[in-house]
């Protein structure tokens, strides 16, 4: 298990308990048969989640479990993935509904019908036809939170390639691992982004990263920064196109075709134990039922009147999952934001939120963090009243933010859904139901109606009330991933090996249950860390601080951090000829993990030390780095090979090289 903070002790202790209003309950999507109604037969079920979909052709059987892992849900049945997310929309009679209030960083704004979404959307699809991409095609996305970033996924899904879309803060080096991996065949990109009020290139990075890349035959540019951005845009004739060159001519008819329910949708990369990162693959029927599914009974939401707002970015998976296929099959009105939270003021969120009367609104706890730092001031000066759910994901939530969370941006009114989720997972798992649970600062609570989630001990048996261990999934869910992309048997070592005898997938994250049962998220038992909700690999930056010529050895853990859950702190030893260690050295091993992966993978800190601590069979002992890290008094070193190393590593740390 990994060291637990104070904050997570405490946590164990919270006793506070907020029930929903009546009101709140009388009106919710959810009430609390839903559980019953799914513990009495998961299947059907599930296959009245999928109603809620449109089918060009009905599934012959819900559930195909006789090859696990490898799943199969709502198997014989086609659908098409975008025409449900916008066509079907219209059809009804809803064209006129805004899909997505817009908001650029600048200021700008646009507003976008389901009319103008479908028009869009298939131009793209026609564009990406154009170029030769077919079904089954890979498409890379790096984009910022433009229109386009979402056209370009729901194109993709209407003509059955699989996007896959890289996040805008990952580095040359990261996204050419991610396009050669997949054999991405075109790479969607725009010229610069604007951040925090500059405009910054984006197509320079891509070219860099794509340079002498094999299979990638075109680059479509969105033309975003213009004339902002200092000097040209790099381009190569024959290959790079302007998106809207390519897509404004093309014609707004297109006829979706219906894929197989287990079509692949996309591939997303996500951090494992590995310096290689994994391509999770994700499947069309079954996670666009999950995804809608819990939308609607997670969040409430209310399509035609609730206006919802998910601050995450398309290069994660709440931006899938929360932004494109969940919220848009359930007809919604949602804000996507460009910028940063404090860009040009750091009241911009609320001032979103008043704007466009926002009802549903989901972000990370690093950002309740963040705006608890900035003050309670700020959020008071705005309307807030429009607000009435509230949603957290990617790590625990601290009480102590959940309550300021409720108090200041809730009004003291909403209810909280602290969500539980993966990106393997492709949909919420673990959440209370908004209308039903009495929530609890600090538990994700219950696994929702249709899932089933355990916390179990090292032997694979479910630990009591109050008792801690390993949080798995012992039962199959629809959204749930297909695989490593190119990589059966890594998909099955990383999640099926751990429980193999019963069967569970393992998700990696402690648990405990509380007397009540509730579970309570205690972080990642691996070497993955989980920095401002993003996971980052342990390995992957000791990876990248090893290929810079001054390291010879390289050690990082995630210590644990007021702001961002945990920061990334790297203990290096450097190469006997390399300078010892001054500030300037440390800056430049910084800068080489940011150019390496991207700036999210920074180290908060690096500490110059003569050695590392080693068993006797060469494992670095984490856990020793980790009491460093956070001022903690050394634990146990006797099974250390060479138990002076700790004093060593503290007497070098006192003589002043620690950076920052
Ligand atoms: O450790 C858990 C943490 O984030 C991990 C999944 O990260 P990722 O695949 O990037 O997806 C993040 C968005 C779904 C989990 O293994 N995590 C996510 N949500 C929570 C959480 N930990 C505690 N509470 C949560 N609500």
């Amino acid at each position: 298990m990994t060291e637990q903070s104070p904050a997570l002790d405490n946590l164990l202790t919270e006793s506070r308990t907020f029930p929903p209003s009546e009101d709140f309950a009388a009106q919710a999507n959810a009430k609390a048969d839903l559980y019953a109604e799914a513990d009495a037969d998961r299947e059907a079920f599930w296959a009245k989640q999928a109603e809620r979909l449109t089918w060009d052709t009905k599934w012959t059987t819900v559930l195909d479990w006789t090859n696990a892992p490898f799943a199969k849900w709502f198997v014989g049945g086609k659908l098409n993935v975008a025409y449900n997310c916008v066509d079907r929309h219209v059809e009804s009679g809803h064209g006129d509904q805004v899909a997505i209030h817009w908001v650029g960083e600048p200021g700008d704004t646009r507003d976008i019908t389901y009319a103008e979404l479908k028009t869009e959307v298939s131009k793209a699809a026609n564009a990406l036809t154009s170029l030769g991409v077919g079904a089954s095609d890979v498409v890379a996305i790096q984009l910022q939170m433009v229109p386009e970033a979402i056209f370009a996924m729901l194109a993709c899904a209407r003509i059955g390639a699989l996007h896959n879309v890289v996040f805008g803060g990952f580095s040359p080096t990261a996204l050419r691992a991610r396009v050669d991996d997949a054999a991405a065949k075109v790479v969607i990109t725009s010229d610069g982004q604007f951040r925090r009020g500059k405009a910054a290139p984006m197509k320079a990075n891509v070219d860099e990263a794509l340079e002498g890349a094999e299979t990638v035959e075109k680059v479509i540019v969105v033309k975003r920064t213009g004339d902002q951005l200092e000097g040209d845009v790099p381009w190569t004739d024959g290959r790079d196109l302007w998106w809207h060159e390519l897509v404004d001519g093309q014609s707004e008819e297109h006829t979706p075709e219906a894929f197989d329910s287990e079509h692949p949708l996309f591939i997303l990369y996500t951090s494992g134990t590995t310096g290689k990162p994994k391509g999770i693959l994700h499947t069309s029927g079954g996670y666009l039922t999950q995804t809608a599914y819990t939308h609607h009974n997670v969040f409430d939401h209310k399509p035609g009147e609730d206006v919802y707002w998910c601050t995450a970015d398309i290069g994660w998976i709440t931006g899938h999952s929360y932004i494109v296929y969940g919220p848009l099959a359930n007809r919604v009105t949602q804000v996507v934001y460009e910028g940063t939270p404090n860009t040009p003021h750091e009241g911009r969120h609320w001032e979103i939120i008043q704007k466009y009367k926002v009802s549903l609104y989901y972000t990370a706890p690093t950002l309740i963090r963040t705006f608890m730092k900035w003050g309670a001031e700020i959020p008071e000066k705005y309307d807030l009243s429009s607000l009435r759910v509230l949603g957290s994901v990617g790590e625990p939530i601290n009480p102590e933010a959940w309550i300021w969370y409720r108090e200041t941006i809730g009004a003291g009114r909403t209810p909280i859904v602290d969500t539980w989720w993966q990106t393997e997972t492709g949909a919420i798992m673990i959440s209370p139901l908004p209308g039903v649970t009495s929530t609890k600062p600090g538990s994700a609570q219950k696994a929702l109606p249709g899932i089933s989630a355990k916390v179990v001990d090292d032997q694979g048996n479910e630990v009591g009330p109050g008792g801690g261990g390993y949080l798995v999934l012992d039962k199959p869910w629809p959204s749930m991933l297909r695989g490593v992309w190119g990589d059966e048997e890594r998909f099955k070592d990383t999640y099926w090996s751990r429980f193999k005898d019963q069967g569970f997938y393992f998700a990696g994250d402690g648990a405990k249950y509380d007397n009540d049962g509730d579970v309570w998220l205690l972080g990642r038992v691996d070497d993955v860390m989980n920095v401002s909700g993003h996971r980052i690999s342990t390995t992957e930056v000791e990876s990248a601080l090893v290929s810079h010529p001054t390291v010879a050895e390289a050690a990082v853990v995630g210590a644990t951090d007021p702001t961002t859950g945990q920061g990334i702190v790297a203990f290096v030893i450097l190469r006997g000829n390399a300078v010892d260690g001054g500030e300037e050295a440390i800056q430049a091993l910084r800068n080489h993990v940011a150019k390496e992966i991207g700036p999210i993978a920074k180290p908060r800190q690096i500490m110059v030390v003569p050695e590392l601590p080693k068993t006797r069979s060469g494992k670095i002992m984490r856990r020793l780095l980790r009491d460093v890290a956070e001022n903690r008094q050394v634990g146990d070193v006797t099974t250390l090979a060479d138990s002076s190393v700790m004093d060593l590593i503290s007497s070098g740390l006192k003589s002043g090289k620690s950076e920052e």
